[in-house]
């Protein structure tokens, strides 16, 4: 991989965009890179929880790659969101939690970036923002449609419609950012959030995912209906013995994650 990094340390992949020159700009390639460690981690039955964050003291990622707009086409231009738009989806379609480190810009593309992410916490130089009117364009990696889900659509729109930064501050107020923490203590924070959801039942897990995320957007009523789907698989797993059978027993759960 040129651009993008991945360590598995414990149950835990730690993904590392790196294109520091551009302020870790997401080219085609970085989208590339990013697709093919989803689609192995989801054969790795060991890693349980993803941490994304960007390389560099300055930069989560400072969107698109702006070079490459001013050749698009129209078609070029819907090619290109539809890419961006699929490799984000994959990401929030992970059955195993995935964390945004948000370590200074995360502006158009890496909003978007975040936005697909489960959680997202955000050290306090971090700055947010949807800058794409600036350009003359709109958010195209699921920013219209994500971000006014997550905070509202009045939030989002004054986002979306000013182009204007946020600070991390402001974007935990938005409901953008889950925290904020200092520089130095965004890692060591995300890793003490991770332990807590290595401790439960990954399967449980994905399917607190699959119900939120497949019943979002749906009608109340069809919304329930997945979620007690998802509520009757999750009584086909092991764990869900071991939860019930630990609590019973005023012991802590050995969770088999299956
Ligand atoms: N695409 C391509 N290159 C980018 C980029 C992007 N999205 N964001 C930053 N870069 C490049 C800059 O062009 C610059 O390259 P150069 O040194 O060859 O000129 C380098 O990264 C450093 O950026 P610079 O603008 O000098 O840093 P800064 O601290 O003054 O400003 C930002 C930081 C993030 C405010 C500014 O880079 C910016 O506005 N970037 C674009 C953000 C954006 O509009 N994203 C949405 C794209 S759809």
């Amino acid at each position: 991989m040129d651009f993008v990094n991945v360590e598995f340390n414990e149950g835990i992949a730690c993904i590392t965009i790196d294109n520091q020159k551009k302020l870790n700009a997401l080219n085609a390639q970085i989208l590339d890179e990013l697709e093919s460690i989803f689609l192995d981690m989801a054969k790795k039955t060991d890693i349980r929880a993803v941490m994304i964050t960007g390389a560099g003291e300055k930069s989560f990622a400072a969107g698109a790659d702006i070079s490459q707009f001013p050749s698009l086409t129209p078609e070029e231009a819907f090619a290109f969101a539809k890419r961006g738009q699929a490799v984000f989806s994959l990401i929030e379609s992970s059955p195993k939690p995935v964390i945004a480190a948000v370590n200074g810009f995360a502006l158009g593309g890496g909003c978007e970036l975040a936005l697909a992410c489960h959680l997202r916490y955000a050290s306090e130089n971090a700055m947010f923002g949807q800058p794409e009117v600036k350009l003359g364009v709109i958010a195209g990696y699921g920013g219209t449609q994500r971000l006014p889900r997550l905070i509202g659509s009045g939030r989002a729109l004054d986002l979306l419609l000013s182009g204007r930064m946020v600070t991390a501050t402001e974007a935990k107020q938005m409901g953008l950012v889950n925290d904020v923490f200092s520089p130095s203590e965004l890692l060591p924070k995300i890793e003490e959030i991770i332990q807590v959801i290595l401790a439960q039942g990954s399967q449980a897990q994905a399917f607190t995912l699959k119900a939120v995320y497949e019943g979002a957007g749906r009608p109340i009523a069809q919304g329930l209906e997945v979620e007690a789907a998802a509520f009757r698989d999750a009584f086909k797993t092991e764990d869900r013995v071991e939860g019930a059978t630990a609590f019973l027993e005023h012991r802590a759960p050995e969770f088999k994650n299956r």
